[in-house]
């Protein structure tokens, strides 16, 4: 197995998420900057010792085809949107997604800043969130977030292929996705009921007995003993001027379909529950799917798709064949229940 990218290193104080999409002729551009990702990275880091910082690039499923010839991640495809009786999971453009973290947020942002300098007349940074730690791993809700993460060798083998697909072995597959909170009717909520909502208790993080955890408790919904495991690496973000407070999803899986049967059960809900009541207090607003390659892949690319393969491409695109990707907001392809 491949080495793989920083993904399943402890969640850190400070993150940047960049989603772009790549413009139409700027693949070129992007495959410079994807082989110098690890050069840039580290001539940032190295300047701000203990920083930590890392980056996670991860590419779309239709950039994939744009970018490289030859085999592509087994199960990479677009994130497929949700549609349930009351919630829905949209899907939004993404080709590309840089998931920057470290110690310290200048560590982050000067690598972001780089990153955007040489995406510039190629691609189109759709989403910037700048995540930050909230006391102790808490997101906005007040609720510890991240404490159920596999660890050690179930980590790894719960987000990164593995043999099953040799050629991606030690890649991962990413979703992300943007929530915003409704803190007024969430605050409206005693803390016992906060907690039923969620499945563990607030102050100390233990999760309630089964007697006391509803069914559509969020960890009763994603219970990762009967779905299998997932590595996330939420963070909370932020406008008081805006008025937004929100949750940045984002999980590492070895196989998408565990992190897509999450949202099912969530959007679309199961025989056990309707769907998952943290969507009462919290809206999805973006929705992206990805395949973050091993960390060898960036020293040596595979070679450009021909232009006879790009030209085809682009014609069935025009003649009506589906080619999503780099599109507008797409929910017309959601889930339904
Ligand atoms: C509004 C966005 C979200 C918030 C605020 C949130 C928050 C939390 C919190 C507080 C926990 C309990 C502590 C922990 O184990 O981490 C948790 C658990 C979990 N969440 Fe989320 N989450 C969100 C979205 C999602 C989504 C979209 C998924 C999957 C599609 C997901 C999957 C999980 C899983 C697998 C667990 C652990 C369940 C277990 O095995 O105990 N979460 N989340």
């Amino acid at each position: 197995m491949g080495e793989p990218q920083p993904l399943l290193d402890p969640l850190t104080p400070a993150a940047i998420f960049l989603v772009a999409t790549i413009d139409d002729g700027g693949e070129a551009v992007v495959r410079d900057l994807l082989a110098d990702l690890p050069g840039l990275r580290r001539s940032v880091g190295f300047r701000v010792p203990g920083s930590g910082l890392a980056c996670i690039a991860s590419i779309g499923s239709t950039a994939w085809d744009r970018l490289f010839a030859g085999p592509k991640p087994a199960e990479l495809h677009e994130f497929p949107g949700y549609q349930g009786e009351k919630h829905q999971a949209p899907v939004t453009p993404g080709d590309l997604l840089f998931h920057l973290r470290a110690q310290n947020q200048d560590a982050c942002f000067e690598l972001a800043m780089k990153i955007g300098e040489r995406l510039a007349g190629a691609a189109t940074i759709v989403d910037e969130t700048q995540g930050f730690r909230y006391f102790e791993q808490r997101d906005l809700l007040g609720f510890v977030d991240g404490t159920e993460n596999p660890e050690g060798q179930l980590a790894v083998s719960a987000a990164l292929v593995g043999d099953e697909d040799a050629e991606f072995a030690g890649g991962s597959y990413v979703v992300v996705q943007k929530y915003l909170h409704d803190m007024d009717s969430w605050k409206a909520l005693s803390t016992d009921e906060q907690e039923r909502v969620i499945g563990r208790t607030k102050v100390d993080d233990f999760e309630l007995s089964d007697a006391d955890k509803p069914l559509d408790s969020h960890v009763a919904v994603n219970d990762q003993d009967t779905l299998g495991q997932i590595v996330r690496a939420n963070m909370p973000f932020g406008s008081v001027a805006a008025g937004e407070f929100g949750t940045y999803y984002i999980a590492y899986a070895a196989t998408p379909g565990v992190p897509e049967q999450m949202l099912v059960r969530m959007f679309l809900g199961s025989d056990e529950a309707p769907y998952d009541r943290i969507l009462d207090f919290s809206t999805a607003v973006t929705g992206t799917s990805f395949f973050a390659p091993a960390a060898s892949f960036f020293d040596e690319l595979p070679d450009a798709p021909a232009p006879a393969a790009v030209e085809e491409r682009e014609s069935s695109a025009t003649n009506g064949v589906a080619l999503s990707g780099s599109g507008s907001l797409s929910i017309g392809t959601l889930k339904r229940s």
